[in-house]
């Protein structure tokens, strides 16, 4: 089994976000050589130039930086923990920078068969909208979502217990390869969407068309 534990707070050991997350790994209970953590402010991401070329060609970035390597160990990871603090209501300014960069995942929904968890902190505990476009993320890349855990700044130690609860129940859905069907209905719905997309773009994206093809989606 491998994981990946993807965090966006840019305050790393002292990030309460981190400490949630880190207690979420700890649930999961792997050998550490199964899982890797990796710090989005130690990497070089810049912002999306909608030059399709990633459409054209896969994983064909036109920007040289860390991004298709992140990619790359996604795609090679079973789980994946995305942990971002609560900035203005969203997830970091930094994770949404990544996830845009990442569209060829959802117009191939790269993350099916995978399984996501998400990790926020905030200062006031309210973070719903942002576990909810974390899962809304999972989703359209194809992912099933394994749940989410919040927890205000000054209260990230009450809800150590739950995180740890998520990352056993992670592994879980992970080794029995749990489907949700109410959220395989969502997963479904969003390829019938690109479904109609990829076709009308099919001289222009060749390589992801190629791909749908492969996969007798079309
Ligand atoms: C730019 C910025 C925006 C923030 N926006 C919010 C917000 O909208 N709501 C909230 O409750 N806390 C907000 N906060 C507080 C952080 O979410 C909070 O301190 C969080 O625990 C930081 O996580 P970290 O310790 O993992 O870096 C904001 C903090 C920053 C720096």
């Amino acid at each position: 089994m491998k994981l990946l534990l993807i965090s966006s707070s840019p305050r790393k050991a002292k990030s309460h976000t981190f400490l949630l997350a880190k207690e979420v790994l700890r649930g999961c209970n792997i050998k550490k050589t199964e899982s890797e953590i990796i710090h989005l402010c130690d990497l070089k991401i810049e912002f999306c130039h909608h030059c399709e070329a990633c459409h054209k060609k896969i994983l064909a970035c036109s920007i040289r930086d860390d991004v298709n390597w992140v990619l790359k160990k996604m795609l090679d990871a079973d789980g994946i923990i995305l942990a971002s603090p609560n900035y203005i209501n969203q997830v970091s300014g930094s994770m949404k920078t990544f996830f845009d960069r990442s569209s060829h995942f959802i117009h191939c929904k790269r993350l099916l068969d995978k399984y996501v968890t998400g990790v926020v902190s905030s200062g006031s505990g309210q973070d719903k909208n942002v576990l909810d476009y974390i899962e809304y993320y999972a989703h359209t890349c194809g992912a099933q979502y394994s749940g989410g855990v919040s927890s205000a700044a000054y209260a990230v130690k009450d809800k150590l217990e739950d995180a740890y609860q998520l990352g056993k129940k992670l592994v879980q859905d992970i080794k029995e390869k749990r489907v949700f069907a109410d959220q395989m209905k969502i997963i479904k719905a969003g390829r019938e969407h690109f479904k109609r997309i990829m076709q009308s773009r099919k001289d222009d994206w060749k390589k992801e068309y190629e791909f749908w093809q492969d996969k007798g989606w079309l």
